[in-house]
């Protein structure tokens, strides 16, 4: 029997942009627009039109450049915000406005000061409208966890008289149970008039690490749309993870449900949309993690190698994980290193194949083997492209009864700078010498180092956080030398605030 369809919003750009110091700019959102776009996801939440000049800009960029997924544009139920919403995806070849307003108590009394039959009346106005310019028109019920069954159904039921073609269901705080949340759906599917006239979605969070099940629920019960994004980011713990929804409907056969997601391509988009918004990737994340696929026990080690499906579920292949046929060393050429990063998603000109390659080979000389994860970084840093502020010249003098001393060169908006530092440790001492040059009041409010394969000869990736004014800033960068990663991480955040 064929699968049912389950459409995939992905909201990667819109809900997980919100993440504080995760923000893109429009290049790289349309990066990001591009490779969901060949993953195949059904609809893209490309921004919040109304909330700056930025997010309208880069709904208006992503509008023109993608032609398969619906283009979608968020709005509160405010006729400004629609307007201006509309105005933004007007190059859109699909385009849907996705409006909405808070329907639990909570929200109704303590947000929006009102009470439920003017925020009916609002929502029915604010689809009414959006229905003026766009002919798909999404509805959000904004907590609609916490909202009483009876109340959702009623204003569900206006929404969709009014002209709604896809009803949100959002589990804004996270609070829900799956029985609860999956009883939410099955309730507005067996009571609601007209409910077939509109696709029911889900839009879960994952403040109790719920939303994936959540969202599962959902579809069983009959949802047949999900708000997800790529790694699940998302403000505080998250929203639902596109990757691991696709990877469950994809496994379960018996649910009777797909998507039309190109698993393949799950892990490098999962790289992708890491590197850009310099959110890590934690190690045991299901299905995109680096341990996802790692059997460490003995007893596994031997159970897999006598048959994968002993202790694996999913074949890695299936997600994008190519295991490596090709080894890459310093006497590889240019075609091999082309090849491999095809294999693993990444296509480039020659002009970036030259430039990596330059990097391949400095690191190549430092690490016998260049691995899978080695090539992803390398990637990642070559998509950034060029920046304003650089190191071009580290020295650290370090060690036992020294006083750690950094020297460090800036390239700062095409002119060189050069300062020295002591610090605590070699770290310390360069990240002061940066702060010379730079002159910025900055915190650093967080520093990571974690090493990417094996070895000692290892890479070593770091992210560091650092607030200015009120507003986050996050850096990557990997090296086989921490300190310089560090320097460098340091650097690429406060590229962002020169
Ligand atoms: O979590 C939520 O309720 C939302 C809505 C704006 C859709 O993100
Ligand atoms: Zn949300």
């Amino acid at each position: 029997m064929a699968s049912e369809k389950i459409h995939v919003f992905d909201t990667t750009l819109r809900d997980g942009e919100q993440v504080p110091g995760c923000q893109l700019n429009t290049i790289e959102k349309i990066e990001v627009a591009k490779a969901l776009e060949g993953l195949g996801v059904d609809i893209i939440e490309a921004g919040f039109p109304i909330s700056s000049p930025g997010d309208f800009n880069s709904v208006v960029e992503i509008s023109k450049v993608i032609r398969k997924p619906v283009i979608c544009g968020l709005t509160r139920a405010v006729k400004k915000d629609i307007e201006v919403a509309a105005d933004a995806l007007q190059y859109a070849e699909r385009p849907r406005i996705h409006t909405g307003i808070g329907t639990s108590y909570y929200h109704i009394n303590y947000k929006l000061n009102s009470n439920e039959d003017d925020i009916l009346q609002r929502a029915v106005d604010a689809v009414k409208y959006a229905k003026k310019f766009v002919e798909d028109v999404e509805f959000y019920a904004e907590d609609a966890g916490r909202t009483d069954n009876e109340y959702l159904a009623k204003v569900i039921e206006a929404v969709i008289k009014a002209g709604a073609t896809v009803v949100n269901i959002p589990d804004t705080t996270g609070y829900t149970f799956p029985e609860e949340f999956g009883t939410k759906i099955r309730y507005l599917k067996e009571n609601v008039k007209g409910i077939d006239n509109a696709i029911i979605s889900t839009h879960c969070h994952n403040d109790l690490g719920m939303a994936t099940a959540n969202t599962i629920a959902g579809v069983i019960n009959g949802a047949r749309q999900v708000e997800v994004t790529i790694n699940g980011i998302g403000e505080r713990a998250g929203n639902t993870s596109l990757e691991e929804v696709v990877m469950i409907l994809k496994s379960r056969k018996n649910l009777g449900l797909d998507t039309s997601i190109n698993s393949k391509k799950l892990f490098k988009t999962s790289r992708l949309v890491s590197n850009l918004m310099r959110m890590p990737v934690q190690p045991n994340k299901a299905i995109v993690g680096r341990n996802a696929f790692a059997h460490s026990s003995g007893i596994h080690q031997d159970g897999v190698l006598k048959n994968r499906e002993n202790y694996e579920i999913i074949d890695p292949q299936t997600v994008g994980i190519v295991e490596s046929s090709i080894v890459l060393t310093a006497r590889s050429g240019r075609a091999a290193l082309k090849h491999r990063l095809e294999k693993i998603g990444y296509k480039m000109d020659q002009k970036k194949l030259d430039h990596i390659y330059h990097e391949f080979l400095n690191l190549a000389d430092q690490k016998k083997q260049i691995e899978d994860d080695d090539l992803e970084v390398l990637a990642g840093m070559e998509e950034r492209g060029a920046r304003n502020l650089e190191i071009t010249s580290l020295q650290v003098i370090c060690g036992m009864s020294t006083n750690p001393t950094a020297t460090v060169t800036l390239n700062l908006n095409g002119e060189a700078f050069t300062e020295s530092a002591m610090g605590n440790g070699p770290i310390d001492a360069a990240f002061s010498a940066v702060k010379k040059i730079v002159k910025k009041r900055v915190r650093l409010e967080e520093f990571l180092i974690q090493a990417i394969t094996r070895g000692s000869d290892d890479l070593g990736k770091v992210h560091v956080q650092i607030q200015h004014k009120g507003g986050m800033y996050y850096g990557f960068s990997a090296s086989t030398d921490i300190v310089t990663a560090s320097v460098e991480a340091f650097v690429d955040a406060l590229a962002q605030i020169v």
